[in-house]
């Protein structure tokens, strides 16, 4: 991480030869709770040591001129004359700096270089990285002091209004808020939130990115989102005062199978399952029951098949391979999904062997090699 830092205030030096303010913004990992955030229900993110840098400064005039040093590409646009951009990643910066305008801050022009090493489209919410990043650079650069609930909604708006996903607040959430060793248990309807210690020297957790891309926002994620929302509609008739699937019971819902769509029914009953093994999960945690904590993971992948449908061949063989390894604790694909990557929770000694039976599993299957990542749970954006 080290040398990422210093290239990019390298490269900021050489591009406007003056000093930078520093901002690390972490990707992160969902251990369980797939899903479930725009249904108002429980999550349990950690953010990563896979993170992007932005070098920033302030200009007197109205011009923000980004720098990637990813892509390798210079974009400029004007505060007041913001529009969506045919390179598509400008559109994650823009997004921030058009919620910044309409919510009437003091913010200026700005110089930014940026670049880091979170697998782009990988399920490990470098979008969120690059939103949450730059909201929180922007707040410390003109000295807004934002509060930081403020930030995160800032950073989902948007992607919600200016990208165009409807996602929920699970990844902007966890990036700003994300503590070192901790895995951060979230309610998406009360936002209130709770520390767990993540922590056994001898447990890793890797992911393994199947290298599919789907995009989000043209993909199936707005439409399992319509799904819940019509199933909360259907189920309201019966019951007035829910407001989400939160809400929604084992009971409640049989009742009422036979007047939902199939397909409806299924989504609802994963949302509902998946909500009850976060608690679950939660509890193992305080036990130090990681064995029924890696299970719960194994059952949320299922859910995830076969009644949400959201993983694919690809996610599906790699968390086959991740369970046959001996020392794998539990696997699941991670994220949105239909492509991006797998979660596993493994013990140390098995981890040569998972990297070697995955690669070779994969391999065989699909004919490429799958990127295993081990990572550490880090703290949520700072400065540097
Ligand atoms: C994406 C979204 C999150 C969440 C997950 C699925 O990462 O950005 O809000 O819905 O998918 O759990």
């Amino acid at each position: 991480m080290h040398d990422l830092i210093q290239q990019i205030s390298d490269k900021f030096r050489a591009r406007f030869g003056v000093e930078p303010l520093l901002v690390m913004s972490p990707g992160r990992v969902n251990l369980i709770g797939e899903h479930t955030d725009y249904n108002e229900g429980f999550v349990l993110p950690a953010a990563i040591d896979k993170a992007v840098v932005f070098a920033v400064a302030p200009r007197q005039d109205t011009v923000c001129h980004f720098v990637s040093q990813d892509y390798g590409q210079e974009f400029r646009c004007d505060l007041h004359e913001l529009g969506r951009s045919p390179l598509r990643w400008p559109d994650y910066l823009e997004g921030v700096i058009d919620q910044f305008v309409r919510n009437g801050y003091a913010v200026r022009g700005f110089q930014c270089v940026f670049g880091g090493n979170i697998p782009i489209g990988a399920g490990m919410s470098s979008s969120a990285a690059l939103e949450g990043g730059l909201a929180f650079a922007v707040n410390e650069m003109f000295r807004l002091k934002i509060d930081s609930l403020t930030l995160v909604k800032l950073a989902q708006k948007a992607e919600n209004k200016f990208v165009g996903v409807h996602c929920g607040i699970m990844d902007q959430f966890i990036n700003i808020h994300g503590l070192e060793k901790k895995v951060l248990k979230l309610d998406c309807r009360s936002l209130e939130f709770e520390y767990f210690p993540f922590e056994r020297p001898d447990l890793r957790i890797v992911v393994c990115d199947s290298l599919v891309r789907r995009e989000l926002a043209s993909s199936e994620y707005n439409v399992r989102r319509r799904q819940c929302e019509e199933g909360v509609e259907v189920l309201k008739k019966y019951a007035p005062g829910i407001r989400s699937l939160r809400d929604v019971g084992f009971c409640l819902l049989e009742e009422h199978r036979a007047d939902l769509d199939p397909v409806v029914y299924r989504r609802c009953d994963y949302v509902i399952r998946e909500n009850i093994r976060v608690e679950e999960a939660c509890r193992d945690l305080l036990t130090g029951d990681f064995k029924s904590f890696g299970e719960r993971m194994g059952a949320s992948h299922a859910g995830l098949r076969d009644g949400y449908e959201v993983s694919s061949p690809e996610l599906d063989a790699l968390v086959e391979a991740a369970a046959k390894v001996e020392g794998v604790l539990g696997a699941r694909m991670m994220g949105a999904g239909f492509g991006g990557c797998v979660i596993s929770l493994v013990e140390e000694g098995a981890v040569p062997e998972l990297r070697e039976r995955v690669s070779r599993d994969y391999q065989a299957s699909f004919g490429r090699t799958p990127n295993i990542h081990v990572i550490r749970i880090e703290a949520g954006t700072h400065v540097i």
